[in-house]
């Protein structure tokens, strides 16, 4: 598929560019593959056997591909033959229309730092395939459309590797003698080459079983480091609920007799799918009050629940080639949200998701790094697992369920599972289902597929008697390669709070905008209105409308819809941010939220969620150009006027709502986040008690929420207690990966003016270490989104990133190219830190040998 080149005048070696149009069929089909591994030693021998058929009518080579293979030899039909590698290819000429190819390789799991293909994590031996990571393991087609049924043998020492685990079900074990074992793995249903996975090693099982709705018994484990062992037990309790959820839901059954979860330390993502052997993220795995936030408790249980729903939209249904990522991806975040929301705080659930979207896929559609969900080209496919394909795609699945409504939707995934199960499709496969299963044309729609962007709604309201009219226009602007762009077809919903009721007057519409403008009217209107606009967020727009801001403190108080709600009180927030007005209004706003919540109108994970105020890189997106020091200013002033206005609210809610305990219900969570939102307001009030509250709160704390939520308070204050709470974690937490993680993130992410020269110093710090995807994030990802002090006017913040790059480039490509997003966002400044942050994208696009993956986000970037 390799097609043109892209030239970067600026770069010492262009990149080849694949594109969609150039899809063709594979040439050859691999019906079976038998993989026999040899895991002792530093090196791993690899023997694999390729049943190969021709796929139609031609006379072309097998094409195998395979990256740092060391290839000992090759036969054809048991014959040897002279294969040499050209680059990464290896092009056998094969007579026949079958014939069985065998090959053997050595490679390096323990040399191999790029965390892709076979690789060591602490000691034990795991695989990550996806995209194209099985070509580091074998000679192999390394596409997603060859389907392939997998018997996978691995040998190994019995004491290193105690642990032999495959796809699929297990054979038995074999005792191989001097001290070794070996066991055959076989998997009964046909996948692609990147959902094979093997893990080795030393490990323990949290082991419990799930009965289908048909009856079948499956056995569940959990495996992890025995350390680890207790702190599993929330993850299993997510996969049972997600394989019940699937059932009642989807009607998706699971398909093997086991299923396995195993939990890593080093992971380029967040988890992966394998057939019925998920390996995870240990971040994603381990959770316990002591060690992990209720945020993290959620995380686990969502991403536990993505991973198992994979096995239908994404294993059982594959993709056909890379372009369809989001065909899996978009779909199965749609459906972990669901799955969230379904477990309780369904509003809380829909403002995370929203805020989620805003922060990340926002920013990366308003600039150069902008694609549509399903990109038509790229250079190299890691570099597109990104907000875009996976949120905004699960965006755009939801759209579709809004406009089919839940049983249409469900009527075209039944459909979409009925006729492709077993095959490798495309985003149209599945949108064909949905059109035949509702009988709706959903061809405007597909523009989602193809245009990037947010869309902007302009809304107008104009009201004669008791008629009020609305128009909705939409506006689409220019993205990278795409400069006129047709209308979308955009679900939108929308209802009328009456100005003194504080009631909705009628149902809530939802209105289809297809063409540039679509007016709709509310009749029967006895008192003046407001509109409740875009509702529960049903479309992922941005939306323009006029409002005064005593209409939006309005709206805040009594807007019906959840989401709705909260967008008014971050609306208000917004208008008064951008100015030097005195922050009164919202004030007025937060201390009314407040009232609701101490009235029991209102729950308290809502308000706690209401009386934050925008982050600064939000604020900063709203802005023709960002401000950095003003946006600081401005949020800590009104911040400062929050706390104090209502210093003896927020020690009532704190009082109220703290020491709630370990428990994980809705109402525990909601009163732990209350509680540490009032004692951060606190802190910021500034009195000794409110040190002396989070410094208890600190060391009496029974759960990471409390720990972590006073350390944050603290974190930005100039107090002895900030200095004792932050050495007594890091002694309490030693060896905890993902604890000392936020150990380091809570430093990046400080507004304290010495946070750039304290970041300088934890980069020599020995427990920081790059090569550790969790670890580099946790530092040097959290540092570039601390807006005030990554962007300092030195432009010492950008250097700092663009150092990092370089360095962990040499290491791991894949984690280098992320950090390259931040400075990708240069346009939205000023002029002086605009020449900066290009002046760092020069210098990675030229350093000689850098890796495909920052070479094209560094130019993409440039662009
Ligand atoms: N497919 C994985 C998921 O979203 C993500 C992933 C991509 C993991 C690439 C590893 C490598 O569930
Ligand atoms: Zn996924």
């Amino acid at each position: 598929m390799a097609g043109m080149q892209m030239l970067d005048a600026r770069a010492a070696t262009p990149l080849d560019i694949v594109r969609l149009k150039d899809y063709r069929p594979p040439d050859w089909l691999v019906p079976n593959v038998a993989l026999d591994f040899d895991l002792d030693g530093p090196v791993t021998v690899v023997r694999a056997t390729l049943s190969v058929v021709r796929n139609g009518l031609h006379d072309r080579p097998l094409v195998l591909d395979g990256s740092r293979l060391e290839t000992s030899w090759v036969e054809i039909d048991g014959a040897r033959v002279n294969a040499t590698p050209q680059g990464d290819t290896l092009t056998l000429a094969i007579a026949g229309d079958r014939a069985t190819v065998t090959s053997e390789v050595r490679i390096q799991p323990a040399a191999n730092s790029r965390l892709m293909g076979l690789y060591a994590s602490e000691g034990r031996l795991v695989t990550q395939c996806e995209a194209e990571g099985f070509r580091a393991i074998t000679w192999f087609p390394d596409r997603p459309d060859v389907l392939s049924s997998y018997t996978v043998r691995l040998a190994a020492d019995k004491a290193r590797y105690p642990v032999l685990l495959s796809n699929g079900d297990p054979g038995v074990l074999e005792d191989l003698g001097d001290g070794r074992h070996a066991i055959t793995w076989t998997d009964p249903w046909p996948k692609p080459c990147y959902l094979f996975a093997l893990v080795a090693g030393d490990l323990v099982a949290r082991e419990d079983s799930f009965t289908t709705m048909s009856g079948r018994k499956v056995r569940l484990a959990i495996w992890t480091a025995e350390a680890d062992l207790p702190r599993s037990a929330h993850a299993m309790a997510a996969l049972k609920a997600s394989m019940a959820w699937d059932e009642q839901a989807y009607g998706r059954e699971y398909d093997l007799g086991e299923f396995n979860i195993v939990a890593v330390a080093d992971f380029n993502a967040g988890a992966m799918e394998n057939k019925g052997l998920n390996i995870f993220n240990s971040k994603y795995v381990l959770a316990d009050a002591e060690t992990a936030t209720d945020a993290d408790f959620d995380a686990v249980a969502a991403v536990v629940a993505h991973e198992y729903f994979h096995n239908w939209t994404g294993n059982r249904v594959t993709c056909r080639d890379w372009f369809q990522l989001s065909l899996k991806e978009g779909l199965t975040v749609f459906r972990d949200q669901q799955f969230s929301a379904d477990q309780g705080s369904a509003a809380v659930r829909r403002i995370d998701d929203v805020r989620g979207l805003r922060a990340v896929q926002f920013p990366e559609d308003a600039g150069p790094l902008a694609h549509p969900i399903r990109p038509d080209h790229y250079a190299e496919i890691a570099n597109f697992y990104t907000a875009t394909i996976y949120n905004k795609g699960a965006e755009v699945i939801r759209m579709l369920h809004t406009l089919l409504g839940a049983d249409g939707y469900r009527r075209g995934a039944d459909l979409y599972f009925d006729r492709h199960d077993g095959q490798a499709v495309t985003c149209e496969d599945w949108l064909a289902a949905m059109e035949s299963a509702s009988k709706r044309d959903l061809g405007q729609f597909r523009r989602w597929y193809e245009q990037a962007g947010t869309p902007r709604i302009e809304v107008h309201a104009a009201r004669a008697g008791r008629i009020l009219t609305v128009a909705l226009s939409q506006r689409l602007a220019a993205t990278p390669g795409q400069s006129v762009k047709p209308l979308m077809h955009i679900p939108f919903r929308l209802a009328v709070i009456g100005r003194t009721s504080g009631k909705r007057i009628g149902a809530e519409r939802l209105v289809e905008l297809t063409g540039p403008e679509t007016r709709i009217t509310f009749e029967g209107l006895d008192e003046p209105v407001l509109l409740s606009l875009n509702r529960g967020f049903s479309a992922p727009v941005v939306v323009d409308a006029q409002a005064s801001r005593a209409d939006l403190a309005f709206l805040a108080a009594a807007d019906d819809d959840p989401f709705a709600r909260w967008e008014a009180m971050q609306r208000l927030a917004l208008d008064v941010l951008a100015t030097d007005d005195d922050p009164a209004e919202l004030v007025a706003a937060v201390g009314a939220t407040l009232a609701a919540g101490e009235a029991g109108s209102l729950d308290a994970a809502f308000v706690a969620e209401a009386v934050l105020l925008p982050t600064e890189a939000f604020i900063g997106d709203q802005a023709k150009m960002v401000d950095v020091e003003a946006i600081h200013r401005r949020r800590e002033a009104a911040r400062t006027a929050i706390a104090t206005v209502f210093e003896d609210r927020w020690w009532a809610a704190y009082r109220r709502h703290s020491g709630s305990g370990t428990a994980l219900t809705p109402e525990a969570k909601g009163a732990r986040r209350l509680a540490n939102v009032a004692l951060a307001y606190l802190v910021t009030a500034g009195s000794a008690d409110a040190v002396a509250a989070a410094a208890t709160q600190y060391a009496d704390a029974v759960t990471m929420t409390d720990r972590l939520g006073a350390l944050t308070a603290l974190i930005n204050t100039s107090t002895p207690e900030r200095d004792t709470a932050l050495a007594d974690f890091h002694a309490r937490f030693a060896g905890n990966n993902d604890v000392i993680d936020k150990w380091f993130t809570a430093q990046a992410l400080a507004s304290r003016s010495d946070t750039l020269d304290r970041v300088e110093a934890l980069l020599g710090h020995p427990d920081f270490n790059p090569a550790n995807p969790n670890r580099l994030r946790a530092l040097v990802g959290a540092f570039a989104a601390n807006q005030r002090h990554f962007h300092a006017a030195s432009g010492a913040g950008y250097r700092l990133l663009a150092g990092q790059l370089l360095a962990v480039d040499k290491i791991n490509p894949q984690s280098a190219a992320r950090l390259a997003v931040p400075l990708g966002r240069w346009k939205r400044f000023d002029p002086a830190r605009q020449a900066l942050m290009r002046a760092e994208l020069e210098r990675i696009v030229g350093t000689a040998g850098v890796s495909k993956d920052v070479l094209e986000m560094a130019s993409r970037a440039l662009a």
